[in-house]
């Protein structure tokens, strides 16, 4: 998730670019770019670090030029540097880029270009478009950039300017977000609606598929076919900080509401043909590297660890391979029994947390392989790790977790799949059904988003609460664990997470009248068991809030609350029971006014020991 402005008019653009740019960084933060047209010249400025570092290799002499684009970057292909910041241009530099969105088939557009001639600078993917603006380009800007897209696969929200056109640049939009800001004399282009809002209220939003040629007073939008398109107006009513959450109130419940999109992005050029292919050619682990693993080890923290978890009932279901998951800051100190057969799989959505490095730099010492899942292109933990499998969530701002955990699922779900095939494991009928169930994941995500009111009542039942129990078998064990930690550190409610089984060693002298005991039952294997821990818990007077799969009917006869989930292979339910999890938490914790986004005591990067 990157942040793009463009500006066209008549006043200075860098300052305009730059105020812009300021309010997207939360988008992403690793280097930062400008573009400024100018008559014959075309002169481009990149930085690495957040936009300050821009600003000072800039200094107090700013860029001529009242036509420009500006970007600030979350990497995806390409480390964080200068060279890898966009703006991007092609070898003679008549043409400048910014991109938000990942070019799946960049490798093969790239072969072709330097095929042809063409010189590239950076490692990213975006410098392809470029180089296919100018390799098209007669003179009409808008038309060379229409069949440069038709070249590309992959997501993108871009503009283009072009040395000696001050008069145009030109936008368009495919599965990634972009505006156009309607000024007097002037127009904007931006990926989101900070950007624009102290210069204009009045937007076109571009729908998939469409480009626009943008002058400083005229805005034409066309059509995927290269028809005219009649824009509505739509008339923005945010304040300036809603608007960098896009309308909702904080960070955490935008993130939540973007986890549909973040495992889109995530199975993006991974899963093929709605599921029935899967490529991860990506690691680089040779089959016989796959085919040679004895065990599995996870490690991680907090959040990513409770992935790991699911992870291992995932593998060793699918794959009769033993896995062991580990904390971090545990492993680094039990001298653990690794050998060359093993494969250490670390997940850090940050990619900085002390522990999970240290781990990682314990198993690299002693010769044995790493693979990092992580969401930081360019992160300690990506650079150390022999193979890297990004998520591709977009920053995450909010210190609790959530769209990050919901694509390290699927990271792991993908690896199982990839290891399944590679190892014989799964039949091809296996291996179908669960990528195509996997495929479908985001619209069920989407379905429960879309029943979030419904959670509300027993939000504002558990907000009343000190304390709090969930339960849950397998699975639904280890997602009772990160829905108990939400709670916990977004509302400072005390949670405990039982695997139902164990209750009654012991917890259910802490079950009393009323207390809230959130119940996971999506296993239909488990469900009558698990069914049977809950009446021990209603027995003893707890309220129990039920999460059950569709089709597991009746169960609100029994139960104070129940709440349908969509119904998916029992081994990826895991991806949709959280999301209620994350609501509850993120509703008990605003109904007891606490601040979501920080919560005491808590910092979203924990790079010490
Ligand atoms: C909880 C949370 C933390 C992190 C943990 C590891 O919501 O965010 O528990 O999961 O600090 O962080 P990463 O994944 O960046 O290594």
């Amino acid at each position: 998730m990157c942040g793009i402005v463009g500006y066209i008019g008549s006043q200075d653009a860098y300052s305009i670019l730059i105020e812009g740019l300021k309010k997207l960084e939360y988008r992403g933060y690793d280097s930062a770019g400008v573009a400024l047209v100018n008559g014959s010249r075309l002169e481009v400025i990149k930085a690495k670090g957040e936009l300050e570092q821009l600003e000072n290799k800039v200094g107090a002499k700013f860029p001529n030029g009242s036509t420009g684009i500006g970007h600030t970057r979350w990497a995806t292909h390409g480390a964080p540097s200068d060279v890898n910041a966009h703006p991007h241009c092609c070898c003679s530099g008549d043409f400048a880029v910014v991109h938000n969105g990942i070019i799946e088939n960049y490798r093969f557009i790239r072969e072709w270009m330097e095929e042809a001639g063409h010189k590239f600078q950076s490692e990213t993917d975006t410098e392809v478009l470029a180089h296919l603006i100018k390799h098209f380009y007669n003179g009409d800007l808008l038309g060379s950039v229409q069949q440069a897209l038709a070249q590309v696969e992959g997501s993108f929200a871009l503009v283009a300017v072009a040395r000696g056109k001050n008069d145009q640049m030109v936008c368009a939009r495919k599965d990634s977000p972009l505006i156009i800001g309607l000024g007097k004399n002037e127009n904007f282009v931006a990926s989101d609606v900070p950007a624009i809002l102290q210069y204009t209220r009045r937007i076109y939003i571009l729908e998939d598929g469409e480009a626009a040629r943008v002058t400083k007073d005229v805005v034409e939008v066309f059509s995927p076919e290269g028809k005219g398109v009649s824009k509505e107006v739509f008339h923005i009513d945010w304040d300036a900080v809603q608007a960098e959450k896009g309308g909702h109130p904080h960070f955490m419940i935008k993130e939540i509401m973007e986890q549909p999109h973040a495992l889109r992005e995530t199975m993006r050029g991974r899963l093929l043909e709605e599921g029935r292919k899967i490529d991860l050619s990506e690691l680089n682990l040779t089959d016989e590297e796959i085919a040679s693993t004895r065990r599995v080890f996870i490690v991680a923290c907090g959040t990513s660890y409770h992935a790991g978890l699911v992870g291992k009932y995932a593998m060793e279901r699918a794959l009769r391979l033993p896995v062991e998951v580990d904390l971090a800051s545990e492993f680094r100190y039990r001298d653990p029994l690794l050998d060359e057969s093993s494969l250490v799989i670390v997940i850090s959505q940050s990619g900085e947390t002390a522990d999970t490095l240290a781990a990682l730099r314990l198993v690299r010492g002693k010769g044995v392989r790493v693979l990092a899942i992580t969401n930081v292109v360019g992160s300690s933990v990506a650079r150390e790790a022999d193979k890297v499998l990004y998520t591709w969530a977009g920053p995450e701002i909010a210190v609790a977790s959530t769209k990050a955990y919901i694509t390290q699922l699927l990271a792991l779900y993908l690896i199982t799949l990839h290891m399944g095939r590679v190892r014989g494991a799964m039949d091809a009928s296996a291996l179908e059904e669960g990528g195509r169930a996997i495929f479908r994941l985001p619209e069920k995500v989407e379905n429960v988003l879309g029943r979030e009111r419904e959670l509300k009542r027993f939000s504002a039942y558990l907000s009343r609460w000190e304390n709090a129990f969930f339960i849950g078998r397998n699975m639904d064990f280890a997602v009772a664990l990160e829905g108990a930690l939400k709670l916990k550190e977004i509302s400072y409610i005390h949670a405990e997470a039982y695997a139902s089984g164990e209750l009654k060693h012991g917890t259910l002298a802490l079950i009393v009248e009323g207390i809230p005991v959130v119940a996971l039952v999506t296993q239909k294997a488990l469900q009558d068991k698990s069914l049977s821990n809950i009446k021990e818990v209603k027995a003893r007077g707890g309220y129990v809030f039920c999460l059950a799969q569709e089709g597991m009917q009746g169960l609100e006869e029994e139960l104070d609350e129940v709440f349908y989930l969509p119904a998916t292979l029992d081994f990826l339910l895991p991806v949709i029971s959280v999301v209620p999890l994350q609501l509850i938490s993120y509703q008990a914790a605003v109904e007891r006014g606490c601040p979501v986004d920080k919560p005491r005591n808590l910092a979203k990067s924990v790079t010490v020991e």
